[in-house]
């Protein structure tokens, strides 16, 4: 047995959901090109957990559920309230959240596939008021309830603000949510897949999603890249910071992909936003900057940006506290690992590779006081 290291090129299970062949990223066949130029959040939605979009009636029933689903259990804020949170990283919080969502819920571990669609809605309706919500209690301010018939994206923002965005603002939020929702089988996707392949329920594989998605290699990229244009602070300083990161043998943040090569298709529509929003807020340097970082990181490793790079300051620019855009693309995500957690159910059979054994040949058990 030879193992793969980081299971490189291993095609691990087959999935209908999305699919990353020569570069293009596709949901169900359609190209994320097309579906962020054309389509809402919601009917990316749909179109993930039933594999076609939806027509109009099948449409407005998701939003009804999402929207008769999003009002958060007390218990959330009481115990985001119950400890002082000033200190625990957001993803760490709802990663919390959601496990005690599975505790809540009556039905977690029914799991007939009515219940887990059911659980999907429940899960994707809330995650953006857990998200505003820890963001508000945090600054000792009180959560807000969402709005009836307003998309997720608005809603996100209205609770996360406490006032109503404007429409450039849904507009960016709502394609950065579709640009984010899935994508094949990465790291976190796997990760859900693996958990709810041995029959655990919806709530542990989303939890577990989390749980992965939260490292400074996979989502958490997009916060690290925000500390990064922070620290190099104007243009003049980008070229030796990256330099110095090259020299220190440091990766630089939200570049490299470990399925592309030659970029990121997600990339250019952030980048175009990017433009776009920092131009709208005054603070076109963020944009200057991460075009210069992408201009050197090219050049010396010929490494193209991935999504976590402008999405950094797409976000800052729609107002989002920087440690908040890891949760917002778990906001967005979760719609995909609900997916593939649906149709890992469908067809299911537990996930249990080998590892190829490095340690010591067989030893004899020697007792403690002989031991030296
Ligand atoms: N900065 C500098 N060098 C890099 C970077 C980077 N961002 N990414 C890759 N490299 C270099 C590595 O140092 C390595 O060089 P070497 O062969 O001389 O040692 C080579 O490119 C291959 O890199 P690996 O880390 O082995 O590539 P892998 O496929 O395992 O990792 C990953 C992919 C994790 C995305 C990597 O490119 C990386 O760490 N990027 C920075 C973090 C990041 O942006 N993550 C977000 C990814 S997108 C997402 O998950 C949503």
């Amino acid at each position: 047995m030879t193992a793969t290291r980081g299971l490189e090129g291993v095609v691990a299970t087959t999935s209908a959901v999305s699919s990353i062949i020569d570069d293009t990223l596709s949901y169900v066949g359609y190209d994320i090109d097309d579906l962020t130029e054309n389509a809402s959040f919601e009917e990316v939605i749909y179109l993930l957990w039933h594999l076609k979009l939806p027509n109009q009636e099948e449409l407005q029933e998701l939003k009804k559920q999402l929207s008769e689903n999003a009002v958060l259990p007390e218990e959330i804020f009481n115990h985001f309230k119950s400890y002082p949170i000033e200190n625990v990283h957001p993803m760490a919080a709802i990663r919390t959240a959601v496990s005690m969502l599975g505790m809540l819920d009556d039905n977690a571990d029914e799991m007939n596939k009515e219940a887990n669609y059911e659980k999907a809605v429940r899960l994707q309706a809330k995650i953006p008021g857990i998200v505003a919500a820890f963001s508000r209690i945090r600054k000792g301010l009180e959560p807000i309830q969402p709005k009836k018939d307003t998309s997720l994206a608005e809603n996100f923002l209205y609770m996360l603000k406490g006032k109503d965005p404007s429409p450039v603002e849904v507009e960016a939020l709502e394609k950065a949510l579709i640009l984010h929702a899935d994508h094949e089988l990465n790291a976190s996707t796997f990760t859900a897949r693996v958990c709810v392949a041995t029959l655990s329920d919806v709530y542990s594989g989303i939890t577990a999603a989390i749980g992965a998605l939260k490292g400074p290699l996979h989502g958490g990229a997009n916060e690290g890249v925000m500390k990064m244009l922070t620290k190099i602070g104007n243009v003049e300083n980008a070229e030796s910071h990256i330099q110095a990161l090259f020299q220190r043998k440091e990766k630089v943040m939200g570049f490299g992909h470990r399925v592309y090569r030659n970029g990121d298709p997600r990339a250019k529509h952030l980048k175009e936003m990017s433009k776009r929003l920092t131009n709208l807020t005054g603070e076109s340097k963020w944009y200057d900057i991460s075009k210069k970082v992408e201009e050197v990181v090219t050049f010396e490793k010929k490494l193209p940006p991935n999504v976590d790079f402008y999405s950094a300051s797409v976000y800052h620019s729609l107002g989002i506290d920087h440690d908040l855009f890891t949760p917002v693309f778990a906001v967005s995500r979760t719609s995909g690992w609900l997916a593939h957690i649906l149709e890992q159910y469908e067809n299911n059979r537990l996930i249990r590779p080998r590892a190829e054994y490095t340690g010591p040949d067989l030893q004899k058990y020697v007792p403690i006081d002989e031991r030296i």
